[in-house]
């Protein structure tokens, strides 16, 4: 009965002394010389996060925070306020899940700093509607099935949002045959103005139905 035990411990032996030796042997030359204590001092040595306050207004509740100051806007939003109705796809401004309204204008939060927002006005999809009362973009995704999975969602909403009255107060896109009419809302438009809102479950001709239904477009083929 013993035998085994003492094969099992040997073998167990020897794997832990071949990971340990693979693990030394990838370590870089100057890690061999460290000392058990040098980690510890090292980490008491690096210097704490700086930090700041930041004070805005996210859906009209006023907000006062202190953020290491690397903070985004996206992380300050989910992290700190618990706001995570807006997504983060891919932290790296390519995605548009994170889109919030700041100040009136469509941003990418995850490309925001925290700090950068001070005094600001901030709507999230929380914001936009609730779901007693939805805003009439999130009624028009629900009735056209705009979404699959939903993780491109709030992003969509809140750029369409902000898209809408973008249009409203005559801002042309790259798209805009004539600079100096008020731009209509084509489908070329309406495309051309949320490119920057991916949707990975290709859901687009329903969030184009969605957006064209609330904009008063005949999402069909015809212009607003
Ligand atoms: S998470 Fe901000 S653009 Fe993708
Ligand atoms: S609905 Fe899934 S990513 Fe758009």
């Amino acid at each position: 009965m013993d035998e085994p035990q003492e094969i099992n411990g040997t073998r167990r032996g020897l794997l832990i002394a071949g990971a340990v030796g693979a693990t030394a042997a990838a370590l870089p030359a100057g890690a061999h010389a460290q000392t058990p204590g040098a980690s510890a001092s090292q980490a008491a040595s690096t210097p704490a996060p700086v930090t700041a306050r930041v004070a805005l207004r996210v859906n009209g509740q006023r907000y006062e925070k202190d953020v290491d100051t690397r903070t985004t806007l996206l992380d300050l939003l989910r992290e700190h306020l618990q706001l995570t109705g807006t997504k983060k796809g891919c932290d790296q401004g390519q995605c548009g899940a994170c889109t919030v309204i700041a100040d009136g204008r469509r941003i990418n939060s995850c490309l925001s700093l925290a700090l950068m927002h001070e005094g600001s006005d901030v709507t999230t999809i929380e914001g936009l509607g609730t779901p007693d009362r939805l805003h009439p973009l999130q009624a028009a995704f629900v009735k056209h099935d705009g979404y699959q999975c939903g993780y491109c969602t709030p992003g969509q909403i809140c750029s369409a949002a902000a898209m809408l009255e973008e249009v409203k107060q005559g801002i042309p896109s790259h798209v805009t045959g004539d600079l100096n009419a008020r731009p209509l809302l084509s489908p070329m438009e309406m495309r051309e103005r949320m490119s920057g809102n991916i949707c990975r479950c290709g859901a687009y001709s329903n969030i184009m139905d969605a957006i064209g239904e609330v904009a008063g477009a005949k999402s069909a083929g015809g212009e607003a």
